[in-house]
């Protein structure tokens, strides 16, 4: 069996970037045990505030942004840290030359129905700045806290999959993983078809026409309502997941945060061998305008992906 830091022992990459990595491990790991209790512990509901995109914090968001936050103060060789929680960039008076960008707690909706939910998180090299695009990120990852705990990691070539024990560490239990070419499940929240653009409408009923329409297969739909989760399914089995832009998310950008959602879902998704878009670029090559910037949001099986993007070239 490998663990966590054999695996990253091994990896040809900067020692200090592999310490990052397992910071953000360490981090995920404390989350977990947090979360399994947390009904006990009296830590769910709201926590009274909202963060900087006018969003309700849950005590749980609070708390992942916390122990994100211990756990990165710790390691000098982080000097920025982005997060969804956290209005600024914190700055670390130290000479580490990376930025970690986050989002502690990832399907928060779900914590009070015991739905898998996760962490996010993009490394990039802090000389960059801010606002990086995707393509430079040295490495990303994400857990998902479902009847398993999985750590997913890639440093932009390949996919592992850690599976967390008993004690604390992280097993490798998937290597190089690939994301199905092809696939008959999408994902995207139907409700709200209603703001929906023709490209979204278009590609979304030739699903459902399955096969009876040009598609020519039948589809299934599943949305967890957690990115980590909904992604996660799409690595392991195929897959697309849409949070596009529509008529009621136009005027912020979309729904899902380019620096700690979605560029950090893309390089693995991309790594793995898959597409990930807006529906006109490709989500790794934009130019961030704002640390909380929000994109629409196609990633998955890359034929499923190219018909996405062919909807969107007709018009
Ligand atoms: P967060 O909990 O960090 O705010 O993110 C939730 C995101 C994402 O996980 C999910 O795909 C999407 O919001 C769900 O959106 P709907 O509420 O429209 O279903
Ligand atoms: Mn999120
Ligand atoms: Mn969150």
């Amino acid at each position: 069996m490998t663990n966590l830091a054999q695996w990253l022992a091994a990896q040809p990459v900067d020692p200090k970037l592999a310490s990052v990595v397992a910071t953000m491990a360490a981090a995920s790991a404390e989350i977990a045990a947090v979360l399994r209790l947390a009904p006990i512990a009296g830590q769910t509901g709201l926590a009274g505030h909202t963060n900087v995109q006018g969003e309700a914090q849950k005590a749980l968001d609070v708390i992942s942004n916390d122990i994100v936050l211990n756990h990165i103060g710790e390691n000098p060789a982080i000097s920025i840290l982005v997060s969804e929680e956290l209005d600024e960039a914190v700055h670390f008076e130290n000479q580490g030359g990376f930025m970690v960008a986050t989002d502690p707690l990832d399907g928060s909706s779900n914590l009070d129905v015991n739905v898998t939910v996760g962490t996010i998180f993009s490394v990039l090299d802090a000389a960059g700045g801010l606002l990086q695009k995707g393509s430079a990120q040295l490495a990303a990852g994400y857990a998902a806290y479902g009847p398993a705990t999985s750590l997913v990691l890639t440093f932009g070539q390949s996919v592992a999959v850690f599976t967390l024990d008993a004690a604390g560490q992280f097993v490798l239990t998937l290597d190089q993983v690939r994301v199905a070419v092809s696939s008959g499940e999408y994902a995207i929240n139907t409700a709200r078809e209603r703001f929906w653009d023709a490209a979204t409408k278009g590609y979304v009923d030739e699903n459902v026409a399955g096969e009876t329409g040009p598609a020519g297969k039948r589809y299934n739909m599943r949305w967890v309502g957690s990115m980590v989760a909904d992604i996660h399914r799409i690595l392991m089995r195929g897959g697309i997941f849409m949070y596009p832009l529509d008529s009621e998310t136009v005027s912020k950008g979309g729904r899902l945060r380019l620096l700690y959602e979605a560029n950090p879902m893309a390089l693995i998704v991309e790594a793995a061998g898959g597409g990930a878009t807006t529906g006109r670029e490709r989500i790794l090559e934009l130019l961030p305008t704002g640390i909380h910037q929000r994109v629409p949001v196609i990633l998955g099986s890359a034929e499923e992906v190219a018909r996405v993007e062919g909807w969107y070239a007709k018009g």
